[in-house]
């Protein structure tokens, strides 16, 4: 067990360089399922949802090779569907796109409930609604998803009456090698849709409208193999950000697409903080002295859920008051009682927040639920007088690549401390 250890209040200086993105990485794994060719993926960030997605095809039977820290090579051709353990699949939400990628190449999927972050519920009807209308029948089993169809995935509409991801991403996954022409209306319109569709049209499929609401999928008879690097993390760059927002400094993000990071530079410019965009980065400077904004998340390209919880955090730390509505998840304010014990007064109501920041915060042990969770008490402890101490650091490692180092290259006062079982008893009392 480690927990990471930050004394606060140093301002943040320098470059900080941005890795893949995770919920970019998970479904294009996925998609190498449909492929009986070898794809190299560049760009891979090296985090544990990764892994444990790497390590589920090779215990299906994939070759994984790995070609450097950021680069894989995936060959899936001997791969066997519905052999996915429960153990494996419950540990992250991405094992969800096994289900659509499954049954787009073989006609059948099987995958034991996928888990993920404590943020809220996290339904599948969706996705289910979706390989049925592709000609499935779906159900569960033992606690796994069966989704099966003796024809294969067969070309159809689908309307989603909610924007998922989660569900957009499956349904190309399953449509890439049906029978005939799909059409996806409301669909997710986020980067890594966008990231999946480029490549698998790589790979020689046929996706147009992605980026859109209406991405339409013809059919092609196989994929061929290809070389594709993932885009940059939008959530990584911006949770860095908001950290040099909150804290004052000056720091460049390198390697980001802006356009990705359009809503969290204006509601920085908006605080106060001076946003300068470049080609391939953004530099994000701050004396500290921020005022409250509101915030409403929404589906890309709206501010982005997985932002939410990093920018209430700096908001503690901006005179007057803010208001935050979470409108995707709805758990994802119970890092908040963490935040209030480091003396943020946030008081929140069903999901909407209002944080009346201003007031000096002091460090405080914390523990973390989730991801993001985790990055926004990263932050207030980076911003904050004296030391923090945050356990259950495994769920930020999911999906950020050496947070700790990359702060600390900036300036900050953090570190990584192993910690023995019996040292952890506020871990487990805060679960
Ligand atoms: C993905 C991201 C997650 C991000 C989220 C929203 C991954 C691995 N995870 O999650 O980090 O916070 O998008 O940007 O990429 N819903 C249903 N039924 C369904 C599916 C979803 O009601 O079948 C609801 C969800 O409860 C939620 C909303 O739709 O309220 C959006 O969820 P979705 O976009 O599907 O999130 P994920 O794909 O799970």
């Amino acid at each position: 067990m480690e927990n990471i250890i930050i004394n606060g209040g140093r301002p943040l200086y320098g470059n900080v360089t941005i890795n893949g993105m995770k919920n970019a990485a998970l479904p294009v794994i996925c998609a190498c399922i449909l492929n009986e060719e070898p794809c190299i993926i560049d760009n891979i960030p090296p985090v544990s949802d990764i892994e444990i997605l790497l390590d589920i095809l090779v215990s299906m039977g994939a070759s994984v090779q790995r070609l450097s820290k950021t680069s894989v090579e995936i060959n899936c051709k001997h791969i066997i569907p519905c052999s996915s353990t429960n153990e494996m699949a419950v540990k992250l939400r991405g094992s969800s796109y096994l289900l659509g990628a499954e049954f787009g190449r073989f006609g059948k999927a099987s995958v034991f409930s996928p888990g993920g972050c404590s943020i809220g519920a996290r339904p599948l009807d969706l996705h289910m609604k979706g390989f049925e209308a592709l000609g499935a029948t779906c159900g569960f089993k033992g606690g796994r998803i069966e989704v099966e169809s003796e024809r294969g995935p067969i070309g159809s509409s689908i309307y989603f009456d909610k924007v998922s991801v989660g569900a957009t991403a499956n349904m190309i996954l399953a449509s890439v090698l049906a029978d005939g022409v799909t059409v996806i209306e409301n669909a997710a319109r986020e980067p890594h849709i966008v990231d999946l569709a480029v490549f698998l049209n790589a790979c020689g499929a046929n996706i147009t409208g992605a980026g859109t609401s209406v991405i339409k999928v013809k059919g092609v008879e196989k994929l061929h193999g290809c070389r594709y690097a993932i885009i940059p993390d939008m959530i990584e760059a911006g949770t860095f950000m908001a950290a040099v927002a909150a804290t004052s400094g000056k720091v460049t993000v390198k390697n980001v697409i802006p356009k990705h990071l359009e809503a969290v530079s204006a509601k920085l410019e908006e605080a106060g903080a001076t946003v300068i965009v470049g080609d391939d980065y953004i530099t994000v400077e701050s004396n500290g002295k921020l005022k409250g904004v509101s915030i409403v998340t929404q589906p890309y390209p709206g501010f982005a859920t997985d932002m939410q919880p990093q920018f209430s955090a700096m908001l503690c730390f901006a005179e007057g008051t803010s208001d935050v509505v979470e409108n995707i998840f709805n758990s994802r304010f119970l890092f908040t009682d963490e935040l209030n014990k480091m003396g943020a007064n946030i008081k929140v109501d069903g999901n909407h927040a209002v944080i009346r920041g201003g007031a000096a915060l002091s460090g405080a042990p914390l523990f973390c639920h989730d991801l993001r969770a985790g990055a926004a008490m990263v932050i207030a402890a980076l911003a904050s007088e004296g030391e923090s101490t945050i356990s259950g650091i495994d769920k930020i490692e999911r999906g950020y690549y050496d947070i700790v180092g990359k702060f600390e290259k900036l300036g900050a006062n953090i570190q990584k401390k192993e910690v023995k079982t019996d040292e952890q008893s506020y871990t487990s009392l805060s679960v």
